[in-house]
């Protein structure tokens, strides 16, 4: 029967692939990478370097497939199910005809806002036969705390994960219901939109990558500078990662 095995593959620098994603690397039949477009290509680089640099089976096949795009036209939410019906169709005309591991390597790990795991829940429901293996990986927040040396709680203290659409519109703020708040997906900056009093900000691009960038301190201090950093790290890139913890207090 198939065997679909979700391997975390960590943020940017191969040496975040662990023993056990490495293992089971080499135990896939197939291992399917997705080509997201010219913009993106370091991203399917470094799947492609991880392969290069860990993989030493010879009967693994590597297959690459272009991932749809997104929609951006309509609701938000309508735009994200058809596209994750969209990739659920590709896998589906991918491993319909294997039998044996296939491996899709997820950037960071699969638990943190990566749909890898619900559009397999599509697959299920669309008859597709196979069991399903996760092996987590090291995530951006553990990376961007790393970096930053810093504990992700303080003590005693809640961590509220969200994202930049949400603190952008105020259904989050740091210090509201946590003291600490992590801020992913954010594209534009949204650390601007809060009361910047009392809050610090732990901020970090291209975690683990060649490229990283950190910035720290009172956000009122260091907003201005960070939303620059990031326009033009933005421009000469053509993309650009990244996350930040705010801390009231
Ligand atoms: C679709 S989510 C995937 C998160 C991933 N599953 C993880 O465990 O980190 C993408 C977001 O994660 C954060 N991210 C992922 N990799 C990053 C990196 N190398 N540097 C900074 N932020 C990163 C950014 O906020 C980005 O918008």
């Amino acid at each position: 029967m198939l065997e679909i095995v979700v391997i975390g593959i960590g943020t940017g620098n191969p040496e975040h692939m662990t023993v056990e994603g490495i293992g089971a690397l080499n135990a896939a039949d197939l291992v399917l990478i997705p080509r997201k477009g010219a913009a993106k290509a370091d991203l399917a680089d470094l799947r492609r370097a991880i392969c290069e640099r860990f993989l030493e089976n010879p009967a693994t096949r590597i297959v690459e497939f272009d991932m749809p795009v997104r929609d951006a036209a309509g609701g938000y939410r309508a735009g994200v199910d058809a596209w994750h019906r969209e990739i659920a169709a590709r896998y589906r005309r991918l491993l319909e005809p294997e039998t044996g591991r296939a491996a899709l390597l997820v950037w960071g790990d699969p638990s943190l806002y990566d749909s890898t795991l619900r559009i397999l829940d599509l697959l299920a429901a669309d008859g597709l036969a196979f069991a399903r293996r996760v092996v987590p990986g090291i995530t951006s927040l553990q990376v961007l705390a790393a970096r930053h040396a810093i504990p992700l709680n303080a003590i005693g203290g809640a961590v509220e994960i969200t994202t930049g659409r949400r603190l952008a519109e105020g259904r989050a703020r740091a210090g509201a219901t946590a003291e600490t708040t992590a801020v992913l997906l954010d594209g534009d900056g949204a650390f601007r939109a809060i009361d910047p009093e009392g809050v610090t900000i732990y901020w970090g691009a291209y975690l683990g990558m060649p490229d990283e960038i950190l910035v720290a301190g009172p956000l009122a201090e260091v907003a201005g500078r960070i939303a620059e950093t990031r326009a033009a790290a933005r421009a000469a890139n053509g993309w650009i990662m990244d996350a930040y913890l705010l801390r009231r207090g």
